[in-house]
């Protein structure tokens, strides 16, 4: 990988170079895609790090499968193999030093590549040198749920443990711990809400921020909240690990915390570009797949794409591209990962193939730096990715589809180096690589939205405390105007099908399939579950009560292109809400026909997702104006009504709003739900409000309101 990243200087050079140095290509299917590479010669420096572990890495790859069955004498020897896998980590070497390190300073920032043991080792290193002991637990946090999930099931291999056990993972909605669990991790929000209940977290002895680079909102709110706490808990450890550079920001926000730093291990890897700019990324993505695995050597595939259903239809294609291929080419086992999949999917990565098979592993960014998938010598890079980003004009987060940034392109890149030299294969066109930049979103500014939202919802009082109606919306696992749209069923008696639609929300978009070959008959199937101009939350209510009236069948979905998994999920979410309703005391209470109390439980929760139809058709967000139009696929799309509120933004080339729900004005204008501003009057009221309403001062009751003034506070992070 070149040290110093010049995409412009290394095509130049790739071009001067003999045609020698170009990877022909193979010709199948339709298209060929024409890559260049870079001089070789230039990389003999990065073989710095390497040590000789392959060959051990290799034996696991030879064990025998009987291994795994009931062979005592073989069990013990698969699970010292894993021992040793450990003692192969780059982290290895320094656990002495580290455990030192963490034993002088409360909070230590660590920095390592991706994959050097950062997450599964220093847990463990922790718990055998006793910090564990007196019925103390390691936290160590993820930004990601596969993440939490995956590591962990890890990690109680490593330690001959069963799963939820000694070792153990909490995620939204699913707890897999036991009071004798000593290894935890969980997701940031989750540690959020254990905050909540337990202020100075006197069950843990040490608390470890992993992939702090990320810094997702609960990230941020968590570091502040941290560097509040250890003051009252000098016995508490904090660890901040981080893959990339950005250490000396922590370092320098817990008061120049000492950085350790992990030397990482990296083999070559050769970068090829495709010679022009790829604007079909995904069929690009396909055919070098396809290449590679009929023109190179062993190795596995990782294939960047940016989301679920890119994932889907590349999946798709690929599949059938490889039966028109019958027994000519070697078998090619295709593994989605995104966040959304379910978690007995997800482990399907990290299986080995059989002999002479290869894996193509098709990956959103949760491949960067979440998770460390072995076996990987070829990564192919779509150059986009999704991220939730910032957007300081209109105070929204939204899902973009954008390029991604420098640090990323070399992140993705070196997943091909980790056990061996690889190759890495560029699909975007050299001109946007040269564009590439940092999102870096302001996060005190996120901060204040975030603390304006709980305001706007009722959930803090104008000193920043928690409200009754907040500390109700805090007991459930959701973001807080979903929360808001539960607790506010309680007053109009329809919790029992507003806990469904938010389950269904809660899914995310995968409820309906729409393969590419029946598009026109998925979406009349969708259309039957549209109720005149109601609107889409509505139409997923009765997408589920029709799947129950048919004892939850699976034929049912399948006739009316509905994900068997997806709502089998959203049932589940469903139980753990109901019984959730029982903790805040809300009657779970039906009321099914009464549309517009149910409309006003949603509109409590999602005011500020507000916008209003424009003379051309398109819709203007109320509260930060935005252009915005209803998709096609929603039951208001013919309708438009004049008013509409919106589950969530999704930015694609249009301005697309996902879930809309279809408002009528006249009949809240007033009411408790649509506050109207004074300075800003309008027919619907959305709380926009001044910062100076709220007396920042004054407050020190309550913890989520402190930590987020802190963050106000401290402009520096
Ligand atoms: O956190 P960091 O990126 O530094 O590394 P890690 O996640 O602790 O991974 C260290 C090693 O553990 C990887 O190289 C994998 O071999 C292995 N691992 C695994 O097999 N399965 C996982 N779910 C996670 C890690
Ligand atoms: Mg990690």
């Amino acid at each position: 990988m070149p040290e110093a990243y010049d995409p412009k200087k290394v095509y130049q050079q790739h071009s001067q170079e003999s045609a020698a140095e170009d990877w022909e290509g193979y010709q199948m299917g339709k298209a060929t895609l024409k890559y260049g590479s870079k001089n070789k010669k230039q990389r003999s420096d990065d073989y710095r790090f390497m040590f000789d572990f392959t060959v051990i890495n290799n034996l696991d790859k030879q064990l025998p499968s009987e291994m795994l069955t009931e062979d005592k004498s073989r069990q013990k020897s698969a699970f010292q193999m894993l021992q040793e896998d450990r003692k192969t980590l780059p982290i290895y070497p320094y656990h002495h030093n580290l455990l030192q390190a963490i034993e002088d300073y409360q909070v230590l920032v660590i920095v390592g590549e991706t994959g050097s043991g950062k997450t599964t080792q220093i847990p463990q290193y922790l718990h055998e040198a006793g910090y564990t002991k007196l019925g103390l637990k390691v936290g160590c946090t993820q930004p990601r749920r596969v993440a939490a999930m995956s590591v962990a099931t890890r990690v109680s291999q490593e330690m001959g443990v069963k799963l939820g056990h000694e070792v153990g993972y909490s995620i939204r909605f699913e707890d897999c711990t036991s009071p004798h669990t000593v290894i935890k991790y969980m997701t940031d929000g989750m540690l959020l809400r254990e905050i909540i209940n337990e202020p100075n977290l006197a069950s843990y002895s040490v608390i470890m921020v992993d992939e702090a680079h990320e810094r997702t909102l609960s990230t941020d709110i968590l570091l502040g909240l941290l560097k509040d706490l250890i003051k009252s808990r000098p016995d508490l450890k904090l660890i901040i690990s981080s893959a990339t550079l950005d250490a000396v920001k922590f370092s320098d926000y817990f008061d120049s915390a000492p950085i350790f730093k992990i030397p990482g291990r990296k083999y070559p890897v050769e970068i090829h570009y495709t010679t022009t700019p790829e604007c079909d990324y995904i069929d690009a993505a396909i055919v070098t797949v396809l290449q590679i695995h009929a023109t190179q050597p062993p190795g596995d595939i990782l294939v960047f794409l940016t989301g679920q259903q890119e994932i889907e239809t590349a999946e798709e294609i690929l599949k059938h591209r490889m039966r028109g291929l019958g027994t000519k080419i070697a078998e090619l086992i295709t593994c989605p990962i995104y966040a959304n999949l379910p978690a007995q999917l997800q482990t399907k990565i990290f299986d080995p193939v059989p002999d002479g098979a290869r894996k193509v592993v098709l990956a959103t960014n949760i491949a960067e730096t979440s998770l460390t998938i072995d076996g990987i010598k070829y990564v192919i890079d779509s150059g986009f990715a999704k991220v939730k980003s910032y957007i300081p004009r209109t105070g929204m987060e939204s899902l973009l589809v954008n390029s991604i940034c420098k640090a990323s392109a070399l992140q993705r890149a070196g997943r091909a180096g980790r056990t061996g030299p690889g190759k890495c294969f560029r699909l975007l066109g050299i001109d946007d690589l040269a564009n590439f930049d940092f999102i870096d979103p302001p996060p005190v500014e996120s901060l204040i939205k975030a603390l304006e939202l709980l305001f706007a919802l009722g959930a803090l009082n104008k000193y920043g405390e928690l409200t009754k109606t907040g500390r109700r919306m805090a007991e459930f696992p959701l973001d807080p105007m979903l929360s808001k749209v539960i607790v506010a069923s309680d007053k109009y008696d329809c919790s029992n099908e507003i806990i469904t639609i938010v389950a269904m929300l809660s899914v995310g978009n995968s409820i309906f399939y729409r393969p590419k070959d029946k598009k026109v008959h998925a979406d009349n199937a969708r259309m039957n579950f549209h109720l005149g101009n109601v609107g889409d939350h509505i139409s997923l209510l009765r997408v589920y009560n029709s799947w129950r009236e048919c004892n939850y069948s699976t034929q049912w979905c399948h006739e009316n292109y509905i994900q068997v998994k997806s709502i089998k999920r959203a049932r589940d979410i469903r139980d753990q809400l109901e019984g959730l309703l029982k903790r805040v005391e809300i009657e779970n209470k039906s009321n099914p026909n009464d549309l517009d109390s149910l409309r006003k439980a949603i509109t409590s929760g999602f005011f500020p997702h507000c916008a209003r139809l424009q003379k051309n058709g398109s819709y203007l967000t109320v509260k930060h104006p935005q252009r915005a139009h209803i998709h096609p696929s929603s039951g208001l799309a013919q309708e438009l009504p004049r008013w509409v509120v919106y589950h969530e933004l999704v930015l694609t080339t249009k301005e697309y709003m996902r879930q809309s729900l279809f408002l009528s004005v006249d009949i809240w204008v007033g009411t408790e739900e649509f506050v109207i501003d004074g300075d800003y009057r309008r027919p619907v009221g959305v709380v926009l409000f001044n910062h100076s309403d709220i007396d920042f001062e004054v407050n020190h009751g309550d913890m989520i309101a402190q930590l987020i003034l802190q963050k106000i506070t401290t402009p520096e992070v």
